[in-house]
């Protein structure tokens, strides 16, 4: 979680990392800080948003400074423990992305030694470690090789000193790209702050610290000077804007045909890993939105090509191994979330061949799995995810019709037009039942199982209402004590072998004072009789059906998260990219 911002040219420094901070605040927004070289170090840090901020940040001078974003782990969000952290004499400024595990012993050390801590960060003591380190030999490249060593756990780094004109950025298990433009270069957690000023980007390795002059990039790992390749990106500044949305998400929603469409089209035979296609049996890791993506398709899967699909928390993963053998995948979207990772190192540890599933170019899950299917979403800014979910259904599909022979691949590559109907469809009564719950249950069969999941999941990290996912046979053994007229059920029902089934669960429901929105196809005549209020879906495949009602469902959170004023791209409490256990 949280997010930096680094800059070093012929500008001046505080407005290009005020306004990227913005632009990273998906990573983390309670508090956020900049610092600034001119002639000493100009610190500005406060509590809350940078984005709601009018504050005095954006008008520090200097033309070398680094900035944070932050979401808290070690401390309580305030200004003394917003970054950038300081030494003792104010010399030397840090912001960090990750956590530093051995900081309390750290901490012990140096207060014995005389140090004056002034917040209850882990980072702070990297300030001070740099600090011993700088007093020796006055060189802040080489004093922050000296102290990287010592840190244990994740870390982006960015470090300035009051007296040298550089930059100094360090990375381990947490992300750090540079980007390279004329005159300039730029750090930052993801490439969302560069993209507006250029689109080639370095992206470091695990262990390397790095020096941006004003003239060039300087990369070093154990000590040693190494070139890492000079990447492309095709992302567009636009691609980070909200472009006339009232919020990100819902251009994120509006997206999902050319998401779905781009990702279909980039795996084909040729892209698709042995592993895969040999494949006899999977087993799926991740979490939250993409654990739901890969219980979809376990249904698919294990129902069209008989694959057996075992699906694994990647946070219950690491401590409650199961065995495992074959093709190990991990669904990401951010491609940073730690558990998942860690489940990742595991499964190679135990000599499975391992794929990543992810929407960014470089990021740790590429580079720790064997080989990597990239989504083609674009940039995902809200936290709630949309896009990135549709195209992790993509990949997943696509893989599931090369299995079958391409027999899905004209209905995918067309999959895209259903999506657009859907975006259309007035939910302006479903909205109004859901704006006054209580709680709200979501239900389906097979594969919409697993949407009713993603739905509650959504409805419930936007608009703060209680919902639940279930599989619509089991809410008869429990949650039916808590229907009631303030209790909705949203139930999934398509044409099918469980059609009849789900006919009669929605009168059950009904039967106990629940209203029930049912989500089916156009030109049912039954479910318009027993739903209080029916949605219809275009008549289109079973798998399409898949993704037009988690649309619905995606457009129902947001527009109910709306009504309630809710801070739809920023809810409280969450992140977009989970990077602590
Ligand atoms: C869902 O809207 C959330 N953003 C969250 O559940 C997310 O899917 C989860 O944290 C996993 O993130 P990842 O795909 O980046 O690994």
């Amino acid at each position: 979680m949280c997010g930096i911002v680094g800059y070093i040219g012929r500008r001046e420094a505080a407005p290009i990392i005020v306004e990227g901070l913005k632009k990273l605040e998906y990573r983390g927004y309670d508090s956020f800080g900049v610092a600034t070289i001119n002639g000493c170090i100009e610190l500005d840090k406060h509590q809350g948003r940078i984005s709601d901020s009018s504050s005095s940040t954006v008008n520090l001078k200097g033309k070398i400074g680094i900035g944070h974003t932050r979401w808290a782990t070690h401390g309580v969000p305030n200004d003394v423990n917003a970054h950038p952290h300081m030494d003792c004499n104010n010399r030397i400024a840090v912001v960090h992305n990750g956590i530093i595990e051995n900081y309390a012993e750290l901490k012990r050390q140096l207060v014995s030694r005389g140090h004056v801590f002034r917040s209850e960060t882990d980072t702070e003591v990297v300030a001070h470690l740099i600090e011993d380190a700088y007093e020796k030999e006055e060189d802040l490249l080489s004093a922050v090789q000296k102290v990287v060593p010592r840190l244990t756990g994740s870390y982006a780094l960015l470090v300035i000193a009051s007296n040298e004109d550089r930059i100094i950025v360090a990375r381990y298990a947490s992300p750090l790209v540079l980007g390279v433009g004329d005159g300039e270069f730029f750090a930052a957690s993801d490439m969302t702050p560069i993209i507006d000023y250029t689109e080639r980007a370095i992206f470091l390795e695990d262990g390397d610290v790095a020096s941006l002059t004003q003239d060039e990039i300087e990369i070093f790992h154990e000590g040693k000077r190494v070139t890492r390749p000079l990447e492309l990106i095709d992302w567009s500044g636009e691609d980070t804007k909200k472009g006339g949305f009232p919020h990100y998400m819902l251009k994120e929603i509006y997206e999902q045909p050319q998401a779905f469409y781009n990702t279909v089209r980039s795996v084909t035979a040729e892209t698709l890993p042995v592993s895969v296609k040999n494949a006899e049996s999977v087993t799926i890791i991740a979490c939250g939105s993409s654990y739901n993506a890969g219980l979809i398709i376990k249904y698919i899967l294990e129902n069209t090509c008989a694959i057996p699909v075992r699906l694994e928390f990647a946070s219950e993963f690491k401590y409650f191994p199961p065995p495992i053998r074959g093709l190990v995948i991990g669904i990401s979207q951010s491609g940073e979330t730690a558990d998942t990772i860690t489940a990742i190192k595991q499964a190679k540890a135990h000599n499975c061949t391992s794929l990543a599933i992810t929407n960014v170019l470089a990021s740790s899950i590429s580079r720790t799995a064997d080989c990597t299917l990239f989504m083609r979403a674009g940039p995902e800014i809200s936290v709630a995810a949309t896009k990135s979910f549709i195209a992790q259904l993509a990949v997943l599909m696509q893989i599931t019709s090369f299995l079958r022979n391409g027999e899905f691949d004209d209905i995918l590559r067309s999959g895209h037009r259903a999506i657009e109907e859907v975006l259309l469809i007035d939910l302006s009564d479903a909205v109004s039942l859901c704006i006054n719950a209580h709680s709200i249950f979501y239900v389906g069969r097979g594969p919409f199982y697993p949407v009713s999941l993603e739905g509650s999941l959504k409805m419930k990290e936007i608009s703060y209402i209680h919902a639940e996912g279930y599989a619509a046979g089991e809410l008869k053994h429990g949650p039916f004590a808590l229907l009631s007229p303030e209790t909705p059920v949203i139930a999934i029902c398509m044409p099918g072998e469980t059609y009849g089934v789900m006919i009669s669960n929605i009168k059950e429901m009904k039967a106990r004072g629940a209203p029930v929105i049912a989500i089916g196809e156009e030109g049912d005549l039954e479910l318009p009789e027993v739903a209080d209020i029916f949605i219809p879906l275009p008549v289109t495949h079973p798998l399409i059906q898949v993704l037009t009602s988690l649309i619905v469902l995606q457009l129902l959170a947001y527009y109910t998260a709306v009504s309630l004023n809710r801070d739809v791209d920023k809810p409280r409490n969450l992140a977009k990219s989970v990077t602590v256990e």
